[in-house]
């Protein structure tokens, strides 16, 4: 890099709470070590459109707290083609950004690594996601965020399923992991966790509504992973009510509630503490990496391990759920 380097920062793939904070950091961590930055809005998309501003620090003023991406998100499909990256190499050349700084996901790391094998760009990952997902990596910007919410709606949802003496099934997200699903049956005390990493036999769910319904209990909660079951918690539903007609079932779908909101005190000091070691890894020379936490130290990990290993549910975590609910 040369004596003034300019940074680029985007975000990519679904928004997660916390990555204003990220953004904040990034920003005012780049100027205080004398460089440029210049945020790409709409992610990949606005790489290749060339939606590129030049911030200062005021322009990250009374962000931390605000939930989603003042500087946009997008799924970009022409990012996936050589064209799309060829475009997007010329808006760096253009702008003359020599390093950039992505936050995002699984797809946006794979997006990241793909680019920087064609063309000599250092790229510095920060691990962007609810789904926490990314090996490397306790835990990812936003996942703390999403858990507290789940918890809370699940909080509430016991008190209308204990005053009717019913069956919720709720839906949460997660893409291929089921990390939120797992930790929240566990923070709400829910009777079973239905998750892609074991696979939804029929007896475990009814043994998972055995276990809810025997002693005084007469409702349960059952967590229900997005992808780890055809049909969702709707099927699940249909299924319980087909053995037990006696119970009566409700279906809440999270969906995109689970990735909004301010994020907590823990994912933006993460944010803020993985925004400074970015640039701090740049400085360092460092390229193609994603900066990740583990036993709170940050540790920087190659783009292509995060995205090609597979983090692994916890096996105490697994056993909490199955004895705790008993
Ligand atoms: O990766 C975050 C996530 O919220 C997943 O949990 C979910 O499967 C997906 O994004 C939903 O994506 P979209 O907002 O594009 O529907």
């Amino acid at each position: 890099m040369d004596k003034t380097p300019t940074i680029g920062v985007l975000t990519s793939g679904g928004d997660a709470p916390g990555m204003n904070a990220a953004i904040r950091a990034v920003t005012r961590e780049a100027i205080c070590n004398g460089m440029k930055v210049k945020a790409i809005y709409h992610g990949y998309q606005g790489l290749i459109d060339g939606e590129v501003k030049e911030f200062q620090t005021q322009d990250v003023s009374g962000i931390i707290q605000r939930g989603g991406t003042i500087i946009k998100s997008a799924r970009c499909a022409e990012f996936q083609t050589p064209e799309g990256r060829k475009k997007a190499y010329k808006t760096l050349q253009r702008e003359k950004i020599d390093a950039l700084i992505v936050i995002g996901g699984d797809g946006t790391f794979t997006g990241a690594r793909n680019f920087s094998m064609e063309y000599d760009i250092p790229i510095i990952g920060l691990p962007g996601t609810i789904d926490n997902d990314l090996w490397g990596t306790d835990a990812t910007i936003g996942y703390d965020t999403a858990l507290n919410t789940i918890t809370d709606c699940i909080d509430k949802l016991r008190d209308t399923g204990a005053s009717h003496d019913r069956i919720f099934l709720v839906e949460v997200m997660g893409r291929d992991a089921g990390f939120l699903t797992l930790n929240a049956a566990i923070a709400g005390g829910c009777e079973a966790a239905i998750i892609p990493e074991r696979a939804p036999v029929p007896e475990q769910i009814e043994e998972a509504i055995k276990r809810g319904q025997r002693k005084s209990k007469n409702s349960s909660i059952i967590l229900v992973q997005e992808h780890a079951f055809e049909g969702g918690a709707n099927k699940v539903a249909q299924l319980i009510e087909q053995v037990h007609p006696e119970y009566s079932t409700r279906v809440t779908v999270l969906g995109h509630l689970q990735r909004g909101g301010s994020p907590t005190a823990s994912d933006r000091i993460l944010a803020s503490r993985m925004g400074v070691a970015a640039i701090q890894a740049l400085l360092d020379g460092q390229r193609n990496v994603m900066v990740g936490i583990q036993n709170d130290e940050i540790t920087l990990v190659p783009l292509n391990k995060a995205i090609q290993q597979k983090k692994d549910i916890k096996e105490d975590s697994w056993h909490a759920i199955a004895t705790l609910s008993l």
